[in-house]
């Protein structure tokens, strides 16, 4: 086993899926006011990967319900739509969603605000965002996977921020989970060193309060034990000999990863 390099061509399959990743999830931030249902959402989501003939990847996966997830505020990840949960003014909301095209994964995630939200809301999903960017920064050749754990951690800490242990990110390829499991804390120079044609999906889980979380009585969603907010970023991103390749956003994209509205 260990972890599965992907060619160029590869590669370039998993660009695809990131495309349509990227647009489903760019449509879905548009989308997100107060009064729309997480089941607008994800009925959105749904439609679009079937225009783009991409397979949803969550749909199914250890008997998710849904294409998309959606989590608000305490909810840490894995929230399911539901036609009964609107957004509310001053909320903020994860989407997370991962298509496969021609057999190859792309997954990533994004937190947006809904509306205003208060400070402490709109910092933690500035941390979270920017953890995320300093992470991807790590991915190049000769460095090692724990040099992306501690940028995660390290940055958010810095800011009085907490790292969920409990998920990690995860290699993607031609399934969605792949080799290696790659947490967002750790100390730095441990683990394989990176080399060209790993694909990691990299999704920092921050907390505002305790790390702590726990899953609900549906089995999936997972909420802060604290019940204070949590923010969820995540990309696809291929380590090439010139740096790291974001697969989940255009590539003529340059800046922050993911910009706020
Ligand atoms: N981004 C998440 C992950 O990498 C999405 C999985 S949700 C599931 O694990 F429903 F598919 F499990
Ligand atoms: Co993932």
């Amino acid at each position: 086993m260990g972890i599965i390099l992907k060619s160029k061509m590869e590669l370039e399959k998993m660009y695809r899926a990131g495309q349509v990743v990227w647009d489903v999830l760019s449509e879905l931030r548009s989308m997100v006011k107060p009064g729309v249902s997480t089941m607008d959402l994800e009925q959105l989501a749904a439609r679009r990967s079937s225009e783009r003939h991409a397979r949803p990847a969550f749909k199914g996966y250890m008997g998710y319900p849904c294409v998309l997830c959606t989590s608000i505020n305490e909810e840490v990840v894995h929230g399911i739509p539901s036609p009964k949960r609107k957004l509310a003014e001053g909320d903020i909301i994860s989407l997370d969603f991962g298509v496969s095209v021609d057999g190859y994964y792309a997954d990533a995630a994004v937190t947006v605000p809904v509306g205003r939200v208060p400070v402490g809301k709109a910092k933690l999903l500035e941390v979270t965002r920017d953890s995320l960017d300093r992470a991807i920064e790590m991915v190049r050749p000769g460095n090692r996977l724990s040099d992306i754990s501690h940028a995660v951690e390290s940055w958010t800490a810095s800011h009085g921020f907490t790292v969920v242990r409990e998920f990690v990110g995860h290699g993607i390829g031609t399934k969605m989970h792949e080799e290696p499991q790659l947490p967002n804390y750790g100390e730095p120079g441990r683990g394989p060193r990176l080399e060209p044609g790993m694909v990691l999906a990299i999704e920092p889980m921050v907390n505002t309060g305790t790390a702590e979380v726990e899953v609900q009585a549906d089995k999936w969603t997972a909420v802060t034990h604290d019940r204070q907010p949590s923010a969820h970023f995540e990309h696809t991103v291929a380590v090439t000999s010139n740096g790291p390749w974001i697969l989940t956003r255009p590539k003529e994209m340059t800046g922050p990863s993911w910009q706020l509205q």
